[in-house]
């Protein structure tokens, strides 16, 4: 994305000179009311990390005033001031106005941009350029406005997202209109209050993707939100005023690192690769066409292993058949069978509560705008049962229980992590085991003869099942000995040694990124270099694949094509360590 510079604007030997004369005047990093710039001149933060001032996109002639990382050469911009008015010509002027406030003027000296802030003291104001990014008006005593609290496309270290429900005001990160026009593109990223704070992206108004419930550690829809991986982010909820923030900071802050939401409404995580001369980018968030808002529609499951991704949950039906089977599933599912309270209720009973039951759905997103309440675990199902419009619960011990109704929308399956989700159903809908009651009451009314005859067709169906289990679990153990002895040949690593090695899985260590997770480059302790495939929890391999994964390399390995050193199971924990060869055919190799 990043271009190096080729602007159409040609640098006259006027302006080189003045932006050579600049490297001599005195804070390099402000901009006071008698010292403003003036294209291509340009103001740098402390230490050197950052420069504000004007630029261009390759083959345009319009010009922005904004920040960019200063020290690397890929021209990198991470805030533009006028990025819905550029500058037409190099005449442009970034100031201290009369008023106090920092605006962009062009050569007639129309405002193209402004601060806005009301009732400033003039001549009092300056305007600092700080190492980490960000713009700063002052007075020499407060903060009067801050370029991150007006962001652009990039979230950037100690950046705050954030929303104060009472004064109705939000700081989000804005997408631009494509790589090389920082003009409001179609999508925003937010932190919503909900019911529980979650992270949400917009296009336009309509909410496009979200992360799931904070539960204090981690976002629970987002599938590879691991402390490992995304180490620094915090989110601070003030419930009492409305106020609410997500911001992220790692300790070792010499690493070149920021998250930009790009023009088709990706978030991506990039950092400065040196050796390569390039930013390295990851996308934790939309990752599936699952990952979109409502893909299924009400009552509808996602599930990206699967095809089509899209299946009503147990108990629904597709709304619309013909748009279901055309693969627009944006209408959903309904249910087939009322529930039991909603039918004692069309009655105005009360009774009958027990005839509703719960199926439980392992390893999900739970759905969007959940209810909340911070009863024990063993109270969600009861206070879910009462009320005739829960729909669904689920448990998480950060945050407490979860309810939902009337719709389920935004229900994902992941292949781990996740969370137990409860979908309420009528007793008719759940196991046949449990709904012995209504073969009772009709068996009673046909009489004892047929009792005996059911009981009799269902013990030999029991009997059928349990031969039937017996002989899966014996093929079952048959392979697990078999898989059993290939690993056990195979030395195992512990994760600490894995994470020493790595230094913790850190992003420079990163080689490459596939479909199953990461693969990094590390050293072991008696200096042996290695390559860590790390299988990611939301990858859909399984211990299944990844065991036979490990039976297909060992098979491989006399053939001198990689060598596998060892592997890792621990916890939800798979990894696997290979011999690290820098050349071409491992990459291949490792990232399929
Ligand atoms: C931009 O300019 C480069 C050469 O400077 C050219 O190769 C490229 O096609 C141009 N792109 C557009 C969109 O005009
Ligand atoms: C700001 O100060 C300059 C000289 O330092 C003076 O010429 C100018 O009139 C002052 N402007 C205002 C609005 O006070
Ligand atoms: C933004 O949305 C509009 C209207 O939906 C669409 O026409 C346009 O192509 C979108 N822009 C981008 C950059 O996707
Ligand atoms: C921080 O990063 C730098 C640059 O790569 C590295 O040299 C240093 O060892 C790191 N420090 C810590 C404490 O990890
Ligand atoms: C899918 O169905 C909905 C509801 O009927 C309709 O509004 C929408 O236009 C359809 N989308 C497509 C892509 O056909
Ligand atoms: C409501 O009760 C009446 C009898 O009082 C019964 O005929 C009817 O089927 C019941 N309705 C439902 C939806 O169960
Ligand atoms: C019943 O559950 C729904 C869905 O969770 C919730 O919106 C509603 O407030 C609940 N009603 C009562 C009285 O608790």
């Amino acid at each position: 994305m990043g271009k190096t510079i080729s602007c159409s604007v040609l640098l006259t030997l006027d302006t080189i000179i003045s932006c050579f004369s600049l490297q001599f005047g005195t804070a390099l990093d402000t901009i006071t009311p008698s010292k403003s710039i003036k294209d291509p001149e340009s103001i740098i933060s402390q230490s050197g990390v950052f420069r504000l001032g004007f630029f261009c996109f390759a083959n345009s002639s319009n010009r922005y005033v904004g920040i960019l990382y200063h020290q690397i050469p890929v021209q990198t911009v991470v805030w533009v001031a006028n990025r819905n008015k550029p500058v037409k010509d190099s005449s442009g002027i970034l100031k201290i106005s009369d008023d106090g406030n920092l605006v962009v003027l062009n050569g007639k000296a129309e405002i193209l941009w402004s601060s806005k802030v009301k009732n400033l003291v003039p001549n009092a104001t300056t305007a600092q350029l700080l190492d980490s990014g960000n713009l700063v008006l002052n007075n020499g005593v407060n903060s009067l406005w801050e370029s991150f609290e007006d962001p652009s496309n990039a979230f950037l270290e100690t950046m705050k997202i954030s929303t104060d429900v009472k004064k109705g005001r939000k700081v989000e990160i804005k997408s631009w209109k494509s790589p090389d026009d920082p003009s409001d593109g179609n999508f925003s990223l937010s932190l919503e209050p909900f019911n529980i704070p979650e992270g949400a992206i917009w296009n336009n108004n309509q909410l496009y993707y979200r992360s799931g419930p904070w539960n204090g550690q981690k976002f629970i829809g987002v599938k590879i939100m691991h402390t490992v991986y995304l180490a620094g982010f915090y989110l601070v909820s003030d419930v009492k005023h409305q106020t609410y923030y997500v911001t992220y900071q790692y300790s070792n802050n010499s690493w070149l690192l920021y998250h930009e939401l790009d023009s088709q409404g990706k978030l991506s995580e990039r950092h400065w690769d040196a050796e390569k001369g390039e930013w390295i980018s990851w996308y934790p968030l939309l990752q599936t066409d699952c990952d979109v808002y409502g893909k299924c529609g009400p009552f509808g499951m996602c599930d990206p292993t699967k095809r089509p991704i899209c299946s009503c949950l147990k108990g629904f039906k597709p709304r619309n058949r013909e748009e279901w089977s055309r693969g627009n599933w944006s209408s959903g599912c309904f249910r087939t069978t009322l529930l039991q309270c909603q039918r004692d209720n069309n009655n105005g009973s009360e009774a009958g509560q027990g005839d509703d039951g719960f199926l439980k759905l392992k390893m999900m997103k739970v759905p969007a705008f959940p209810d909340w309440s911070s009863v024990i675990y063993s109270e969600c199902k009861d206070q879910c049962l009462k009320n005739c419009s829960c729909v669904a619960y689920a448990h998480d011990d950060g945050i407490g229980c979860m309810f939902w109704g009337p719709d389920l929308i935004d229900v994902q399956k992941f292949s781990t992590s996740g969370v137990d989700l409860y979908i309420r159903l009528p007793s008719s809908e759940l196991d046949k085991g449990k709904s012995n009651k209504v073969i009772v009451i009709t068996t009673v009314i046909a009489g004892i003869v047929v009792i005996a005859i059911s009981a009799l067709f269902l013990w030999c169906r029991m009997a059928k099942q349990r031969g039937r289990n017996k002989i899966w679990r014996q093929i079952e153990d048959v392979e697990e000995n078999l898989i059993g002895a290939k690993l056990q040949q195979l030395p195992l690593f512990n994760f600490e040694e894995l994470a020493t090695a790595t230094d913790n899985f850190y992003h420079t260590k990163k080689l490459g990124q596939g479909g199953f997770g990461p693969v990094y480059r590390g050293t072991l302790d008696d200096g042996k270099e290695i390559a860590v495939k790390r299988l990611s929890k939301a990858s859909g391999q399984g211990l299944e694949e990844f065991k036979n994964e490990v039976v297909v390399i060992s098979k491989l390995q006399h053939r001198n094509l990689v060598k596998l050193f060892g592997c890792c199971v621990e916890g939800e924990e798979k990894m696997l360590v290979y011999e690290y060869m820098p050349n071409k055919s491992l990459d291949a190799f490792l990232f399929g």
